[in-house]
């Protein structure tokens, strides 16, 4: 399949989030490369291209960013590949630690890597990471609350080393959105954090790929973490 329209590549497009972020994008009209573990059964629903990727491994990682190139200009990365599984601190082992950090922050990283020099050289580019509203701190959850915490760190720092190169760099922080991800939340928990957002439900895909289609096209916004949890990062509602 060769095409010339604008290629965005999209990792973890096979999950929750990640499915809607592709539907949004190809209705925007990007020409979609769906990476994931397991990315054929979403990419033929969606009419998007499939593509094999593990973010932790290097052959794989390359092997997606020259896929999206021979498609295309690579315009647009979205980082959105995650994994939560999480441990309280004493039952948090190193291996559990580097797995969340691999997979949620040096994945990213790499791929930025990877797609930035033909950005650059297009003076064009834009990449947008999925963080967590979890950075700013969850209960239970230092190893994914310190990746997503890097991965906004990154985020801004990369948005003051590439905006001179046409690429912005943009992080959306989603609070508790219906997913795979999140089925597995025990249904206390769940009702908890339900009745902590302010707007009363939680968010769906659709509201999270919304600020990733804005933040893909805002060209004069870089280095911005835009957090859509329905404004519970401001506080609890029922909290005076
Ligand atoms: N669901 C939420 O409430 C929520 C909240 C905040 C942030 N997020 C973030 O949004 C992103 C998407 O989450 P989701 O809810 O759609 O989760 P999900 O579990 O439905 O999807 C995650 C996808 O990432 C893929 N993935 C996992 N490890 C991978 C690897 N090594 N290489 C390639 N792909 C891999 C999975 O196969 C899956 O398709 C994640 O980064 C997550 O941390 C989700």
């Amino acid at each position: 399949m060769t095409t010339t329209s604008r290629i965005a590549l999209v990792t973890g497009g096979a999950g929750g989030i990640g499915r809607a972020i592709c539907a949004r994008l190809a209705a925007d009209g990007y020409t979609v490369v769906l990476a994931d573990l397991e990315p054929d059964a979403a990419a033929a629903e969606l009419g998007a291209v499939p593509q094999v990727l593990d973010v932790t491994d290097p052959l794989s990682r390359r092997a997606a960013v020259a896929r999206a190139d021979e498609l295309g200009d690579t315009d647009l990365l979205v980082n959105c590949a995650g994994v939560l599984r999480d441990a309280r601190i004493g039952k948090l082992e190193a291996g559990l630690f580097r797995r969340l950090t691999e997979i949620n922050l040096l994945g990213p990283l790499a791929l930025t890597r990877l797609v930035a020099p033909g950005m650059a050289r297009r003076g064009r580019g834009a990449i947008v990471n999925l963080a967590s509203r979890a950075w700013l701190g969850t209960f239970g959850s230092t190893a994914y609350s310190t990746a997503k915490g890097g991965l906004v760190g990154a985020t801004r720092s990369l948005a003051l080393e590439l905006g001179g190169a046409g690429i912005t760099v943009n992080a959306v922080a989603p609070g508790f959105v219906d997913t795979p991800m999140t089925d597995a939340l025990p249904p206390k928990i769940r009702r908890r954090t339900l009745d902590a957002i302010p707007v009363g439900r939680a968010g769906t895909p659709e509201d999270v790929a919304g600020a990733v289609a804005y933040l893909a096209g805002a060209g004069y916004v870089t280095g911005q973490v835009l957090v859509a949890c329905g404004g519970r990062s401001i506080g609890d509602p029922h909290v005076a």
